[in-house]
């Protein structure tokens, strides 16, 4: 039997990695070896069941990050900007700067290095970066405040000038809008009013259309195609390019809920957030609106249908489906 490739995959107890891993480990030819810094965790066990090589490494560790590496045919890369953020421990690093832009600059140092460190397997064959648009640049320098794509944007931008040879076989994946953050993250949690409606309240124009995904079904597919694929892509992951208008019927389709759409003034949010965050996110739905989650203007960006092997994704209906709305609508806020 032919000896099977290795796919090595950061984030693998995560949703995009752990959707990277789930579906390679259902490639015969294929084997996963999964990076976590905590093996023994629940998930990390759960991969090792499941068949995948589970090695310990931490990305603010590149010496670890080596022997996870080694024979790797291809690698795909993730970072945690929000891990980095919500860990208090990180106050006391930041050492009175804003702790998102100490989060920024730390994420973009961690990508560096496993770019670094990629840049030395020999057996490399495909390496598949998450990043996201860089929000300074397609803005025009208009929104400077978005450092949790920018930080990644930069990191990508050091890998092309510093390592040529790396970056012809280097694909990039820019993970959409999670889905998942209407059902977990509190700001985008819908609402439901004493009338029985659900309303979507922020600062985004609901006409706007963006790239919405289930990161943890639908990054594996994607990047699944993306290795398999030349090298050279850029591409924007979503299972559906729609406008909070309509995802909000898509709400109602799959709940029977009625739904309203409520567009926040910038400044104002529906929960209290540090201003520091504030700013940021303020930034970034205007620079959402105005050039696009993906930075519509830049050419090289591809989409889910241009790819030879355009995988078939879900529907955000059947997303809405399956989630347990009414965990979301008894929480206090
Ligand atoms: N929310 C959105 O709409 C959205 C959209 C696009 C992109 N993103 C980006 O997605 C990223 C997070 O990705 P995700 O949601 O897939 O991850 P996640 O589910 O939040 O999990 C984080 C993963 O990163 C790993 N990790 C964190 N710090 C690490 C370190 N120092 N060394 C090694 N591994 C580390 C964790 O592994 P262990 O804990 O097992 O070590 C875990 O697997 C963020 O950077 C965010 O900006 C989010």
């Amino acid at each position: 039997m032919a000896t099977k490739k290795l796919i090595v995959v950061l984030g693998a107890t995560g949703n995009q990695g752990g959707s990277v891993a789930e579906v390679f480990l259902q490639e015969p030819q294929w084997r996963v070896r999964a990076v976590t810094r905590n093996p023994a965790s629940t998930k990390a066990r759960a991969l090792a069941a499941r068949g995948a090589e589970v090695v310990q490494a931490d990305l603010d560790l590149p010496s670890t990050l080596l022997s996870a590496f080694e024979n790797a045919n291809a690698i795909f890369a993730v970072s945690d900007f929000w891990g980095l953020f919500g860990d208090p421990a990180n106050e006391a690093k930041a050492k009175g700067q804003q702790l998102n832009v100490w989060a920024a600059n730390h994420e973009t140092e961690q990508l560096k290095a496993v770019i670094d460190v990629a840049a030395r397997i020999p057996t490399l064959e495909r390496f598949v970066l998450s990043s996201l648009s860089n929000a300074t640049k397609w803005s025009r320098g208009r929104y400077t405040h978005v450092y949790h794509f920018d930080s990644k944007a930069k990191a990508e931008a050091y890998g092309r000038e510093t390592y040529p040879e790396l970056w012809k076989k280097t694909s990039i994946f820019q993970a959409g809008f999670f889905l998942s953050n209407f059902v977990s993250t509190p700001i985008f949690q819908p609402v439901m009013t004493a009338h029985g409606k659900a309303q979507f309240v922020g600062n985004l124009d609901p006409d706007v259309k963006l790239p919405f995904i289930a990161a943890e079904e639908d990054t594996g597919p994607i990047v699944k195609a993306l290795v398999q694929e030349d090298a050279g892509k850029n591409i924007i992951g979503y299972r559906e390019w729609s406008s909070l208008r309509e995802l909000s019927k898509a709400f109602s389709q799959a709940t029977g809920a009625e739904t309203e759409c409520i567009r926040l003034a910038t400044g104002q949010s529906n929960i209290p957030l540090p201003s520091e965050l504030r700013l940021e996110l303020d930034d970034n739905w205007a620079y959402c609106n105005e050039f696009g989650y993906e930075g519509r203007d830049d050419p090289t960006i591809i989409h889910p249908k241009d790819l030879d092997s355009s995988p078939e994704l879900d529907s955000v209906v059947n997303y809405f489906r399956k989630q347990d709305w009414s965990r979301v609508f008894t929480q206090e806020k």
